[in-house]
């Protein structure tokens, strides 16, 4: 036993401490801790991340490298769903999905090969951080899942990819059902088969998603379009989401999908400062008993900033489209709201449900004040995704607590 360990260790934990999440939560997750002060270390392989993500111990789980679970869990060869939507696209070309289901009533069946770690999020217990380091914080094949009534979670400068991405039903990077308190940051999502973010119809709680890039470049588009559509679901039974900062790119739907006439959820919704860049298909698809405020994002060339039926589905919007309402918000939440902001752009609907800033004004605490829309496109596009985190030292760190807890 070397007696100058634990001292070096000790002596280096101040810079381990870098490594960990940067930043407060803010937004309706406001108060989201995470592991707290638990010491950072970084697991040696998808079997020791594995049993640290799902355990009872608050954790700061380092990703220092690439955890690739693809494989890991086997394949499934089957019969897939090849339809006139999906799998072929229109001409002939193979630039759609295939989907995995049980009928197949419009399309011809292909036999195709998934893999089984796609379709199974890794579960994720209470109280953790699971923080990429510097840029290199990588997990390939397999998603995150958090539900069993889970709680006070930070996941942070991550890149989430490569889930079945041809597969509609190949898994979600995120999934969220039965949850409460969860601040998603400076992640990144791509070449995921369905979800990047799901919200099932238990609660998903008190959600923050903030400053990740939701890139929907892909080879395999449900839309035929090089355009990935499922980019995030949100139904939940009673949740507040945050959503802010983001910059959501390529893609061709659910931008988000909120809302469900399936259940009695009520879903409370802010979202602020966004980038919207380059789609041909909707962002917003606004659903029953969600009440929106949707103010101060940027839209630029996208095609359906919002869909005709977010309108008329039973949702309760305030978009915040012209300088006319703007001043309405003053007596609910002590502030205008800010515009919008379209740049070669579909049209938007001017929505004013003043149900929706009643409902907000009791949660005045939760709702940021944002920067105007100009200037949003110049921030997200320097600030939001995997590896703007860098801090001094963070390859050092995860060394570091890699030889201290092992
Ligand atoms: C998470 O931390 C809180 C506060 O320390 C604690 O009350 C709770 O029991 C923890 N949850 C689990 C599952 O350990
Ligand atoms: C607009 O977006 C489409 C994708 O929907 C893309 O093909 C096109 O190049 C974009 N146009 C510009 C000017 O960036």
């Amino acid at each position: 036993m070397n007696i100058l360990i634990p001292a070096i260790c000790t002596a280096l934990w101040s810079q381990v401490a870098l490594a960990q999440v940067v930043g407060t939560s803010f937004g309706f997750a406001s108060g989201t801790t995470g592991g707290g002060s638990a010491q950072p270390a970084a697991p040696s392989d998808i079997a020791e991340l594995t049993t640290w993500l799902a355990d009872s111990t608050p954790r700061v789980i380092l990703i220092d490298k690439t955890f690739d679970f693809r494989g890991s869990l086997g394949t499934t060869t089957t019969q897939v769903c090849e339809d006139s939507v999906v799998g072929a696209c229109p001409g002939g070309s193979s630039a759609g999905q295939y989907s995995i289901q049980s009928t197949c009533t419009t399309g011809t069946w292909v036999t195709k090969t998934y893999d089984n770690a796609g379709i199974q999020g890794l579960p994720v217990g209470s109280n953790k951080s699971i923080v990429g380091v510097g840029s290199s914080g990588v997990i390939m094949g397999r998603g995150l899942q958090l539900s069993g009534d889970v709680s006070n979670v930070i996941i942070q400068n991550i890149l989430i990819t490569d889930i079945n991405p041809q597969f509609i039903w190949g898994g979600d990077a995120l999934s969220l059902e039965g949850c409460d308190k969860v601040w998603i940051d400076h992640c990144k999502f791509s070449l995921i088969g369905r979800q990047m973010i799901s919200t099932g119809y238990a609660a998903a709680g008190h959600v923050t998603i903030s400053n990740n890039e939701f890139d929907g470049v892909t080879s395999w588009s449900a839309s035929c379009n090089g355009e990935h559509y499922w980019t995030m679901l949100l139904y939940g039974l009673k949740d507040y989401y945050t959503l802010t900062g983001n910059y959501i790119h390529d893609c061709s739907g659910r931008g988000p999908h909120i809302g469900t006439t399936y259940d009695a959820s009520v879903i409370l919704f802010h979202s602020y400062n966004n980038l919207y860049e380059n789609s041909a298909g909707h962002a917003f698809d606004v659903d029953a008993t969600s009440y929106l405020l949707i103010e101060a994002n940027s839209f630029s060339n996208w095609s359906q900033p919002m869909t005709p039926g977010s309108a008329t589905n039973g949702g309760h919007v305030f978009d915040v489209a012209a300088s006319s309402n703007t001043g309405t918000c003053s007596s609910y939440l002590g502030r205008s709201c800010i515009e919008n902001d379209f740049v070669s752009s579909g049209a938007w609907q001017s929505l004013s449900d003043t149900a929706v800033l009643s409902t907000l004004a009791s949660y005045k605490e939760y709702l940021p004040t944002p920067v105007p829309a100009s200037a949003v496109s110049a921030s997200v596009k320097s600030f939001a995704g995997t590896g703007k985190l860098t801090v001094a030292a963070a390859a050092t760190a995860a060394a570091t607590a890699r030889a201290c807890s092992g």
